[in-house]
């Protein structure tokens, strides 16, 4: 990262507007209006081929004028000016330029795009742009943007892909009342993107966390290790998650992949919380704005209503924190806080009778105790209290608990009621407790608060595996594939790469004829499984080339000639190896991994149970490889089907720990090959009962086109 660029773009000494106009509606109009209505304090030039002053401020026909004068230049000139003032920019010693102009990469002018670039890059310039409204900060007054506005002031920054959606939320910060320090607009990212921000924000004292809306990323790894490596959280709210680009994807894998799933694992793994929705984002980045991560699973709810308390344990449940009854003292010390028809178990119910005084009770014990790990207080507006008394006792009782203890242990509120309530929460926010009107909402901020803080120990907890591997004999039958001008590797060959890797994968012997399959049988260990080896069958069941279950040297014979036969029939002219002769593994739980080379993230894994788990219900889970083996019990864990390994109805738990190397091995495998290997599968993996391991019975691995 060039961070004196960054800071020339996102923190300037002085600001150039090239295109600036006097037409209002114009955006070289709105842009100089907006760093004057935000009172940036250095100095503004607007650039202007014909006018000698802008909005009374001195106008310049060149940013040659102003040579070392300027550390950011705004641009809204159209697109055919942009590259030569950009020329001029670099000449002028700029040191960031903001790009507003649209009509180059995403209308598919990608040369004229990579040329800006280019003509960054050759004078050490950053590019925040094309296509964008430019970028917002509170504390250095700067509004170099068309947005109207600097949004309510807060300590979290916001990055968009979109920049219509940046503004509209921009207006909708004073509507929220959630407040931001920073916005950046993105655009098409032909230069800075999300990972640089987020890096650059590290050692920006007015940022606590970041939030981002995100279309698609560009290079998902650097993404993920900047964010793996941050200390500040980072939320995401991921849009384009349907199944449209699935659907392109030609392998199983592919096909199962989708956006979603693998980013989703991506933002787990590199310790991303990801939003829901528009609502769920500004929800989440309030509670982190305001409050410390959630430490533990102990919440304790306090509510004056059943009906809410109802709902928030219900969504405790489903975000993750599922509320534990209090210890037995912690009841019988709250009960002389509420009447005797109220509950202490959790949610603690104070009931409509117990006014302010039971609220501020409960609050102070339930924080101060150290079996509580946070608090989400809920209130609905009845006819004998006052929200905005509440709301100001509720603060009270929270201060009282003293600021160590309020530095990791959260709190949310949620006030269900009218206009009263609204107000009482806006007071609350400005107050720094994140309040919501509706209880699922505080439980699902407070919820995140956990998880970013179960995600950060997960990740310290977490190391890379390291195992022996035959990287060149893998290379080598790759090679041995590629010479003989094919992209898919024989079943044989796969099994010998997978085996390259540590894998345990069945013992499969190529046969070219009768005598030699029976010679092979021994080798393999009777029953055998037989199976036509042709890199023009890829379907070989639906050819009559596999037989199960092959018990001695008369049955090899009689298959070997059945199988060549049926093959022949299937596809006259396939090139055929000869005949597979495979040790017979034993069943077990079926398994399937996979790997598909993702666009954004590179190579992935997938993990499932095979059959109908993986046809009918695509119960699988994403990794962005290469992963530990923790994390390959972690996947085995978060799967619907867990319980199956686990060891349901009485079965044996399944082998956990051999899978999760397995994966871990595979991961790893799919890693190291990756400029060679576009997908693969080991499908089925039959894996047994726990000690017993597992066996890779067939495996696949189709190569890059080189
Ligand atoms: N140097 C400086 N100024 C110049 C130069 C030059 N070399 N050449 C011309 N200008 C002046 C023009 O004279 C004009 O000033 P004037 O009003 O005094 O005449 C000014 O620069 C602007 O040029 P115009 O030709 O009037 O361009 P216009 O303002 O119509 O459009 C714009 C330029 C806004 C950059 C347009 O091309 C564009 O890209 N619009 C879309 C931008 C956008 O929406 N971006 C965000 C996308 S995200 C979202 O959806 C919100």
């Amino acid at each position: 990262m060039n961070k004196e660029a960054l800071n020339g773009l996102f923190r300037p000494k002085g600001v150039a507007v090239i295109g600036a106009s006097n037409k209002a509606g114009k955006i070289g109009y709105s842009v100089v209006e907006a760093l004057k209505n935000g009172k940036y304090e250095g100095d503004i030039f607007p650039i202007n081929p014909k006018e000698p002053e802008i909005q009374g401020l001195k106008a310049y026909t060149s940013v040659l004028e102003l040579k070392g004068k300027i550390d950011l230049a705004v641009v809204t000139v159209p697109a055919h000016l942009v590259l030569g003032a950009l020329e001029q920019c670099g000449e002028a010693g700029v040191k960031g330029v903001s790009v507003i102009t649209s009509g180059f990469g995403e209308v598919g002018d990608h040369e004229t795009e990579n040329k800006l670039v280019e003509t960054c890059r050759k004078y050490g310039m950053r590019l925040l742009g094309p296509n964008i409204i430019g970028s917002l900060s509170n504390s250095d007054k700067l509004n170099a943007s068309f947005a109207p506005v600097l949004p309510l002031p807060g300590n979290g920054a916001l990055i968009s892909q979109s920049g219509a959606l940046l503004i509209a939320l921009d207006a909708g910060t004073y509507l929220r009342g959630v407040g931001f320090d920073k916005l950046f607009s993105l655009g098409n990212m032909a230069d800075v993107d999300f990972a640089d921000i987020i890096e650059w924000l590290e050692d920006d004292p007015a940022t606590r966390c970041t939030a981002l809306y995100i279309e698609g990323l560009k290079d998902g790894r650097r993404f993920m290790e900047v964010c793996k490596n941050s200390k500040k959280p980072v939320i995401a709210l991921k849009s384009g998650v349907s199944a449209h680009g699935a659907a392109a994807a030609a392998s199983h894998t592919g096909s199962l992949a989708g956006a979603a799933k693998v980013y989703g694992s991506a933002f787990e793994q590199a310790g991303v919380i990801q939003a829901t929705d528009l609502d769920n984002l500004f929800d989440v980045t309030q509670a982190f704005e305001l409050q410390p991560p959630m430490e533990g699973d102990n919440l304790v709810i306090v509510t004056n209503g059943g009906g809410v308390g109802v709902l928030a344990t219900d969504s405790a449940e489903k975000f993750g924190v599922p509320l534990q009854f209090l210890p037995k003292e912690m009841q019988e010390e709250m009960k002389h806080y509420m009447p005797e028809f109220g509950s202490a178990k959790n949610p603690v119910d104070i009931t409509g009778g117990a006014g302010l005084e039971g609220y501020k009770k409960c609050i102070a014990f339930g924080l101060q105790h150290e079996w509580t790990d946070g608090m989400a207080v809920l209130y609905c507006e009845t006819a004998v209290t006052n929200p905005q008394e509440i709301a100001e006792g509720i603060y009270g009782a929270i201060e009282e608990a003293g600021e160590e203890i309020l530095a990791h242990k959260p709190i949310t509120v949620s006030f269900v009621g009218g206009e009263r309530c609204a107000t009482a929460m806006r007071w609350l926010s400005d107050h720094g407790i994140p309040a919501y009107d509706d209880p699922a909402r505080a439980i699902s901020a407070i919820a995140a608060l956990r998880q970013y803080a179960r995600l950060q120990a997960a990740k310290a907890a977490d190391s890379a595996d390291t195992f022996e591997v035959d990287r060149e004999k893998a290379l080598s039958i790759i090679n041995a594939a590629r010479a003989d001008g094919r992209d898919a590797l024989t079943e044989v060959e796969a099994k010998q790469v997978f085996k390259a890797y540590g894998l345990d994968a069945t013992t499969t012997l190529l046969a070219r004829t009768e005598d030699e399959a029976v010679e092979l049988a021994h080798q393999a260990g009777y029953p055998v499984v037989m199976k036509i080896v042709s890199p023009d069958i890829l379907h070989k069941s639906d050819a009559g080339g596999v037989k199960v279950n092959v018990k001695d040297d008369d049955m090899v014979r009689e298959w070997f000639r059945k199988i060549m036969e049926n093959a022949k029939n299937y596809k006259a002219d396939a090139n055929i190896h000869g005949i597979a002769i495979q040790e017979m593994a034993p069943l077990g739980t079926e398994i399937i991994l996979g790997s598909i080379n993702d666009a954004a993230f590179g190579p992935t894994v997938m993990f499932g149970l095979g059959g109908i788990f993986v046809e009918v219900l695509k119960d699988v889970t994403f990794r962005v490889a290469p992963v530990s083996k923790a994390q390959g019990m972690k996947m085995q864990e978060e799967i619907r089907a867990a319980k199956i390994l686990a060891g349901a109805r009485g079965e044996a738990p399944r082998d956990r720990e051999a899978m999760a190397e397995t994966i871990a091995k595979y991961s790893q495998m799919i890693w190291d090959l990756r400029d060679e290997v576009k997908e693969s599968d080991a499908n089925p993996v039959m894996l047994y009962e726990q000690g017993k391991g597992l066996k890779v019975v067939d495996a696949r691995i189709i190569l890059k086109k080189k």
